[in-house]
């Protein structure tokens, strides 16, 4: 992004990312250098669900069949395989005049993984799944699982390479659960529904209820990898803090998405309640940053900057840590998402 533009966004709000990183007295190896380098892209997700570039979930599975078992159970899975004989979304998608919910853009870039394979027409080949929130790998799936000589297994690596594999995936559009606000966008790029005729007209959920950090460690969880063994424990509470900041940021800026999209305002006005919820709790400056934005927008035209800007606070939030040792964030943060605990 060009660096004219990044200083008028900063000007702009009157504050300047390298200050919400000083206030926060977090030691921090994020430069402000960094920070402009990082692709912001506007009205465009972070997430690549290219049908070209999707290999599909069982290319997943020989490696990760923990994973791949977890999923399995899911709705993202399971609902999808009912969801044309289903009579609500039946009448959902006569409302809208939808025909085909499996083919039509309408219903399938939510509700299905859409691949496209040489000249063939693209198709829905599964429901929600792996490259729906960790992109599409054609291109990373190879070098993320390469560690060294051809041998070599993840235990061998040495760190040089794993930080170059690391970056190396991230460049090629990855998205690892280290990179916890670009993961969340992947979910708000669903789960807030923007379309109001689909709400309006149609009666499809709105997705409000929606949060990152429950949503993710109840039935979808799937924490193996990381916690070395096959228990699949929840997330470290330091963590799922951090994607409950992460979360309400996404929140925000999803609510000034939709708005521009023609969604009523309420969306930003629940979304800066939300945020004020925590801010009583915990004195945390990217938290009254967002807040200072949120309010700026209630009720009137949302600038693009704004957008843009919710992003940078809230990408700092997750590359920092922000919240992580805020144990009076708990009381607040939703039950784990099951389908049984609904
Ligand atoms: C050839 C085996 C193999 C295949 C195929 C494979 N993975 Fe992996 N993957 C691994 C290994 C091994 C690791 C652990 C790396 C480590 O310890 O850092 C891993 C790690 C990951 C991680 C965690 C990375 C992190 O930073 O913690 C994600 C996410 C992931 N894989 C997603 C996928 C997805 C999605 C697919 C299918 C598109 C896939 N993998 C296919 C072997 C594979
Ligand atoms: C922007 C993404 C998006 C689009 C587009 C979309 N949906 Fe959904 N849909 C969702 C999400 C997310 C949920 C789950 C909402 C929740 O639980 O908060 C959902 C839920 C549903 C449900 C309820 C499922 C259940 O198990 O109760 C039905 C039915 C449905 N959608 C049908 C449709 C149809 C038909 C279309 C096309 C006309 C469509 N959706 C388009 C994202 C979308
Ligand atoms: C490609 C779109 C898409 C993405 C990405 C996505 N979801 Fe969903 N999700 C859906 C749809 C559609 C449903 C509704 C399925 C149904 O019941 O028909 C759903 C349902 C769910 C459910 C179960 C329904 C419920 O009410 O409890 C959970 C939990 C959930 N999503 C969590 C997440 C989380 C967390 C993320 C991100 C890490 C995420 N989803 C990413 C589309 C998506
Ligand atoms: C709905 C979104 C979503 C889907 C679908 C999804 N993941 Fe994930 N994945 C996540 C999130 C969120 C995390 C981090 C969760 C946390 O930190 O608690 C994660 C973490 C991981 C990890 C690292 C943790 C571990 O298990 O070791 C791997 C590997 C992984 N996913 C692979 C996969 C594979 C393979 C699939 C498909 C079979 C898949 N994921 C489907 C959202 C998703």
């Amino acid at each position: 992004m060009c660096r004219t533009r990044v200083m008028a966004v900063l000007w702009l709000f009157g504050l300047s990312v390298g200050a919400v990183v000083l206030r926060t007295g977090l030691a921090s190896s994020i430069t402000y250098a960094d920070r402009l380098a990082t692709p912001v892209l506007l009205g465009q997700d972070l997430i690549n669900r290219d049908p070209a570039q999707v290999v599909g979930p069982d290319a997943c599975a020989e490696c990760h069949e923990n994973e791949h078992q977890v999923w399995m159970g899911t709705a993202h899975r399971t609902s999808a395989q009912t969801l044309t004989r289903n009579a609500e979304a039946k009448r959902i998608a006569a409302a809208i005049g939808v025909r085909r919910i499996k083919t039509d853009e309408r219903c399938a870039t939510c509700h299905f993984t859409i691949q496209k394979i040489e000249d063939k027409r693209p198709k829905s080949i599964s429901g929600v799944s792996c490259e729906s929130c960790h992109s599409a790998a054609a291109s990373w799936v190879e070098p993320h699982s390469r560690f060294g000589h051809n041998a070599a297994t993840a235990d061998d690596e040495t760190l040089l390479h794993r930080t170059a594999r690391l970056s190396n995936c991230d460049s090629l559009g990855m998205i690892r659960p280290a990179r916890l606000y670009e993961l969340g966008a992947a979910c708000y790029s669903c789960h807030s529904i923007a379309d109001q005729e689909l709400i309006q007209t149609a009666g499809h959920p709105n997705g409000e209820q929606f949060e990152f950090a429950s949503w993710t460690q109840g039935d979808i969880r799937h924490n193996f990898v990381r916690a070395g063994s096959d228990e699949n424990p929840r997330s470290a509470p330091e963590r799922v803090r951090v994607m409950f900041l992460v979360g309400a940021a996404l929140r925000l800026e999803y609510a000034c998405r939709a708005v521009t999209d023609g969604a009523p305002t309420d969306a930003i006005t629940n979304a800066v309640a939300n945020l004020g919820a925590i801010d009583e709790v915990v004195d945390i400056d990217a938290v009254s940053q967002l807040i200072e934005i949120g309010r700026g927008v209630e009720g009137a035209a949302v600038a693009a900057e704004a957008i843009e800007h919710v992003r940078e606070i809230g990408m700092l939030i997750a590359e920092n840590q922000i919240g992580a040792d805020a144990a009076q964030l708990d009381p607040l943060i939703p039950a784990s998402r099951t389908r049984e605990g609904q």
